[in-house]
């Protein structure tokens, strides 16, 4: 059997970890071949691929990014997309594909199921939105990063005695913000799932100073004052309709120099700075996994499924309940975060 492989969307560590495992194992325990393909789905699309054999992928592990490259291409928008990766597949001899992505590429590959292409997935994105796996590979990266930068940000706040604002992605979900600011112990964490208060935010900040300490303001870059909206570029959405947003963190500083006008403040935006270089050993072996689960599926013919974390295991499940609908944060775990922030 020929399998081809593509990563999708935004990088994340721990994408080579995905590529590696599936390589080694499904060339030594099943006998496949393996074909990579570039740039995400514009590689089957328009038949760019690379060489992928256990030569290729044995020491890529710690690598950062993806090394067979990435892109936002939507197939589905492009005229005759589907019919063209059928024809790039039967050209190359490709039996089935293992599609590595979050939300947009793993939506793609549901649709080629549907149309009766045999493929794979396997769950990635920093952002830790997508169902039906507890947690996605890169997120730990993303949060760790996150986490140095308030640890190093608190400390230069501290001499100043400055409110830091930290701005991490994050665009409809604010998983990265909630880890992030739980483990810096931020005093303020915002996210997209709940509109803040500026007032209550700047009467947080005014007591935190009032104490003698320097304010940590964690925000996610979807993050959305009461009756405002997200902060963008004001680009062409993406081939998936998403906005590249930008501005959350000086929103939020502006809303507070509107109530407190002699705040020292300054902001960072840590943006893809969360997302390159090496993945933590939790990434590592979560990419592993995913990537043995996900090439057993394609040797028993179980297409139309992605690998999920389910508590320590890690198992396949329909890609359709993956795509359905995005994992938000919940109210409950938002809870948790008030009482150890402030
Ligand atoms: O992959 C998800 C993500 O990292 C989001 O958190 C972020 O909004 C977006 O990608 C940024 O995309 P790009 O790399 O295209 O700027």
């Amino acid at each position: 059997m020929r399998i081809g492989v593509l990563t999708g969307g935004g990088d994340c560590p721990g994408l080579n970890a995905v590529i590696r495992a599936a390589v080694l194992k499904g060339t030594s325990e099943h006998g496949f071949e393996f074909v990579g393909f570039r740039d995400g789905w514009k590689g089957p699309l328009e038949g760019l691929t690379t060489p992928l054999d256990a030569d290729v992928v044995r020491h890529i592990l710690p690598l950062g990014g993806t090394i067979l490259g990435s892109s936002r291409t939507n197939p589905v928008k492009v005229d005759g997309g589907v019919e063209r990766i059928r024809s790039t597949m039967a050209d190359l001899g490709v039996d089935a594909l293992l599609a590595i992505g979050g939300e947009d590429t793993l939506g793609v590959a549901t649709r080629l199921h549907q149309e009766g292409i045999k493929v794979v997935g396997a769950p990635k994105t920093i952002d830790n939105d997508l169902s039906a796996t507890d947690y996605t590979f890169g997120f730990d990266t993303a949060v760790q990063i996150a986490v140095d930068a308030c640890d190093r940000l608190a400390t230069t706040g501290a001499s100043h005695h400055r409110a830091m604002i930290v701005e991490v992605m994050g665009r409809h979900a604010g998983w990265i913000a909630l880890h992030t600011g739980m483990a810096a112990s931020a005093h303020v964490t915002l996210v997209p799932e709940q509109e803040y208060d500026a007032d209550a935010v700047a009467a947080t900040v005014a007591e935190v100073l009032e104490r003698g300490e320097a304010p940590l303001l964690v925000v996610s870059e979807g993050a959305i004052p009461a009756g405002g909206g997200v902060t963008h570029t004001g680009a062409e959405l993406d081939a998936f309709g998403h906005v590249q947003l930008k501005g959350a963190g000086e929103q939020l500083e502006r809303a507070l120099l509107e109530r407190l006008p002699d705040l020292p403040t300054r902001v960072t935006v840590l943006g893809h700075l969360l997302r390159g270089g090496t993945p933590t050993a939790y990434d590592r072996i979560l990419g592993t996994r995913s990537g043995l689960s996900a090439v057993t599926a394609i040797a028993e013919g179980d297409f139309g499924t992605m690998a999920a974390l389910r508590g320590t295991e890690v198992v396949q499940v329909p890609l359709a309940e993956a795509t359905g609908e995005l994992k938000t944060v919940q109210p409950h775990r938002l809870a948790e975060i008030a009482f150890v922030s402030g």
